[in-house]
């Protein structure tokens, strides 16, 4: 994913349209959740394409044949990335990059969830998690801003891979906290998309000059 401002909103609301087009200045990409693409079908990640790339955050987690259904359905509408889990095991992450391939996507994998319960199971397999990501190939890793430490950590084992961190705002992460930890762009949804939008983006923008 090509870093401006090191923002990906979240648009998990129904007015994610208007949202798109008036913060795209101060984002780098769209990511868009079952909520929204169940409210208002899969046509939205078109739609929403117009105004810069769409990350389908579908968490994908099936057996592969299943999971390369899905990527294929969020790539042949105009995702320019999904985001899969990487609990399912290789084979499942390895049918959703051979999708990914054909459609030159991206493929970001799910290290442990940014809420506190990701730490109940996620946290203890994360490591290896990365390592299968990184030896399959993957474009990216999702990694939690609301704890820093595990960015500093899943940093160290990532490589070339680009590290995506939800977390920030609502659910008490920093964003330039995990942009110092070694993420390479944060993942906004509600600190964005509740009150004022536009402002909302482009304070967290002005914020994040600093550490990019
Ligand atoms: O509103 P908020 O900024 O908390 O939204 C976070 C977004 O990032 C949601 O779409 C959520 O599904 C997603 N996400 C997350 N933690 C993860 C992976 C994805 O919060 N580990």
């Amino acid at each position: 994913m090509e870093r401006r401002t090191g923002i990906i909103a979240a648009l998990d609301t129904t007015n994610a349209l208007n949202i798109a087009r008036e913060i795209r200045e101060y984002v780098d990409a769209f990511k868009v959740n079952y909520p929204l693409v169940l409210s208002e079908g899969i046509s939205v990640v078109k739609e929403l394409s117009s105004y810069g790339p769409v990350i389908a955050d579908f968490k994908i987690a099936d057996v592969p044949h299943i999971s390369a259904m899905i990527a294929e359905i969020a790539f042949e509408n105009g995702a320019k990335a999904v985001i899969t889990h990487g609990f399912t095991g290789s084979d499942s992450v390895k049918a959703v990059l051979d999708v990914a391939s054909r459609y030159n996507g991206e493929v970001y994998v799910v290290t442990e969830l940014s809420s506190a319960g990701g730490q109940e199971f996620m946290t203890g397999v994360a490591e290896r998690i990365v390592e299968m990501a990184r030896n399959l190939g993957c474009h990216g890793l999702i990694a939690p801003a609301t704890r820093p430490e595990r960015i500093r950590k899943l940093r160290e084992l990532a490589g070339n891979m680009q590290i995506l961190s939800p977390g920030v705002g609502a659910q008490g992460g920093k964003a330039a906290e995990a942009i110092r930890a070694g993420a390479d762009f944060v993942i906004v949804g509600r600190s964005i998309y509740e009150g004022n939008a536009v402002e909302n983006a482009r304070l967290l923008a002005e914020q994040l000059k600093e550490v990019i």
